[in-house]
């Protein structure tokens, strides 16, 4: 059995339990695979993605050009190898899937229509639905997974743990909603679990992710022992709706055209890069976010009139174009083909994760991650536009083949891929031993559950959020560590038994979910304030430029 996913499925959980399952024309290995879902089936980041999928599969393109331009993004942190891989194979995996059935946009006779987003030197970012590139992607993806007979989907299932024996993975605590609305603890023995749990947006006020968005896999992963690495480098989007739920608004808006302009309507953007709205997403959000604080806390305004001279008909144009975004905007009395929008940044993408190698192998024998979740080495220090549902599909893919195929202790060696790639695993420096803080021994249960979701937001955007320096990430670490032995304390069996736990599933999860999320933050915490330099997502007031001598960061937890 391997189980693939925990919280929710996006790209990465779809594509790592179809291919474990699927034998490809006899050599490999299909397994019964359980998908296991924290909230509905096609609940995820991927659900709410809108810009696309970058894929070099046009004439004018090539996966070598689109590996140059996510190299470039990433800052010095990216490993070449991985990159190859995810635009090589990810032009494969796309043509496949669009063969499969995915319903991509095309023009009127039938050809696949392409994007241009921040930091591509080519129109490459394959959309569908307009701008509901994800939703029609999971929709498509999980009817053909529903098809298959070696997958069981599990539905409200949250993962509490994954359960290591003899230094190898032995299998999953899972607490499943009941009949009731109650929680029933079930153990599932595997010796294979794939994580494709996402990332953590949900450790801000302000972002761009789903309510299921906490980190789930990531904490597991590190109270199991995995080495992490990279976690100080998170992506803020440089364009949310400045207002109600921080809405996405995609990139592949300002690909079409729309500008930045602050409470002057000033154009900024031109002056800070020559690239202009279309700069990497990394200098574009730390632009606006400065110009707010400049500004006195007044958001961005995004103008998409520009685009009026191609499209006379700008409302028509945008309602085809973008219709979630449209018709959000609009439910909110905006207009926006006649007046700019209130935009800032939010938090969206999680660069670093559980340290994989490039079949998703993560260090404990047995446990696998692809994904946000992983830290598979094609995001660096900043991710390109588009780029994370491919890395979902290829690595994904990769991850599910090699869960399939590793046998007893044996690690699978595929004849059609080039090995070169694993036996150069880039090896990273400067390791870490985490000392996690210990579940405190006298716990103040009232302070632990008052230790809400509101407050774990507030520490991190204030002192990890979008610019950063040393003293306030020494006080980010001191109070989420404080935070973090509270939660673990009223987690531990102990003090379970003399607190008055929450019931429904819903509240239960809750109070998981604020471990997790203080668990993945005080490592980010920690790995951030050990960086003592600025690049990509990571900006540092007091280490203003970039240390090139400074490689990736790797944490785990002692035992
Ligand atoms: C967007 O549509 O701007 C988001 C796409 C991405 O995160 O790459």
């Amino acid at each position: 059995l391997a189980a693939a996913g925990d919280s929710r499925l996006g790209s990465e959980g779809l594509s790592a339990g179809g291919r474990a399952s699927i034998p490809k024309n006899g050599t490999y290995r299909p397994q019964e695979v359980l998908l296991v879902c924290k909230d509905k089936f096609v609940e995820s980041n991927t659900y709410h993605a809108q810009g696309g999928v970058a894929t070099a599969i046009f004439n004018d393109d090539s996966p070598a050009l689109h590996a140059t331009d996510t190299m470039a993004a990433g800052h010095g942190l990216c490993d070449r190898t991985a990159v190859d891989i995810l635009t090589d194979e990810g032009a494969r995996r796309v043509r496949e899937l669009i063969g499969d059935g995915w319903h991509v946009d095309r023009d009127s006779e039938g050809h696949v229509l392409r994007g241009l987003e921040a930091a591509h030197c080519r129109s490459r970012v394959v959309h569908a639905g307009g701008d509901a590139t994800g939703k029609v992607l999971e929709l498509d993806v999980s009817a053909m997974v529903r098809e298959n007979p070696n997958i069981t989907v599990l539905e409200h299932a949250f993962l509490n743990d994954v359960l290591v024996r003899d230094g190898h993975v032995a299998g999953v605590r899972l607490a499943v909603r009941d009949a009731q609305d109650g929680v029933e603890t079930r153990v599932v023995d595997t010796d294979r679990v794939v994580l494709a749990t996402g990332g953590a947006g949900r450790l801000f006020p302000y972002t761009t992710n789903p309510a299921v968005a906490t980190g789930d896999g990531l904490a597991a992963a590190i109270r199991a022992g995995a080495q992490v690495a990279d976690l100080e480098f998170y992506q803020f989007h440089p364009t949310a709706l400045a207002i109600g739920e921080h809405f996405l608004v995609s990139e592949a808006v300002r690909g079409e055209g729309a500008v930045l302009l602050d409470e002057h309507g000033h154009r900024f953007m031109a002056d800070i890069d020559p690239k202009a709205e279309l700069a990497p997403r990394d200098v574009v959000a730390r632009a606006n976010f400065r110009t707010m604080q400049a500004q006195g806390g007044k958001p961005i305004m995004l103008d998409v009139s520009p685009m009026g001279k191609e499209n006379p008909d700008l409302a028509e144009f945008l309602r085809h174009r973008f219709p979630t975004i449209d018709a959000y905007t609009r439910s909110l009395g905006f207009d926006w083909s006649k007046e700019p929008i209130p935009v800032a940044p939010a938090a969206h993408y999680w660069m670093g994760g559980i340290r994989t190698d490039l079949f998703g192998r993560a260090s404990i024998p047995g446990l696998y991650a692809a994904g946000e979740c992983a830290r598979t080495g094609v995001q660096g220090a900043n991710r390109l536009a588009s780029n994370s549902l491919l890395e979902g599909m290829v690595y994904g893919y990769r991850a599910g083949l090699a869960a399939a195929n590793d046998t007893d202790g044996t690690v699978w060696q595929p004849q059609d891929f080039d090995n070169s790639a694993i036996e150069n695993m880039p090896v990273c420096q400067q390791p870490m031993l985490l000392h996690m803080p210990d579940a405190t021994t006298q716990p103040n249960v009232a302070q632990s559950l008052a230790w809400d979701r509101a407050r774990i937001e507030d520490v991190m955007w204030k002192h990890v959020g979008v610019i950063r320096d040393g003293d306030s990430l020494s006080q980010g670490v001191r109070e989420l560590g404080e935070a973090l032995s509270m939660a673990n304390a009223a987690d531990s069996a102990d003090m379970s038994k003399t607190i008055v736990q929450p019931t429904t599933y819903a509240e239960r999860i809750i109070m998981w979910e604020n471990r997790n999320l203080l668990t993945v933050g005080y490592v980010a915490a920690v790995a951030a304030s050990n960086r003592c330099e600025s690049r990509g997502a990571h900006t540092r007031q007091d280490y203003p430029t970039n240390n090139p001598t400074i490689a990736h960061s790797i944490a785990y937890q002692m035992s």
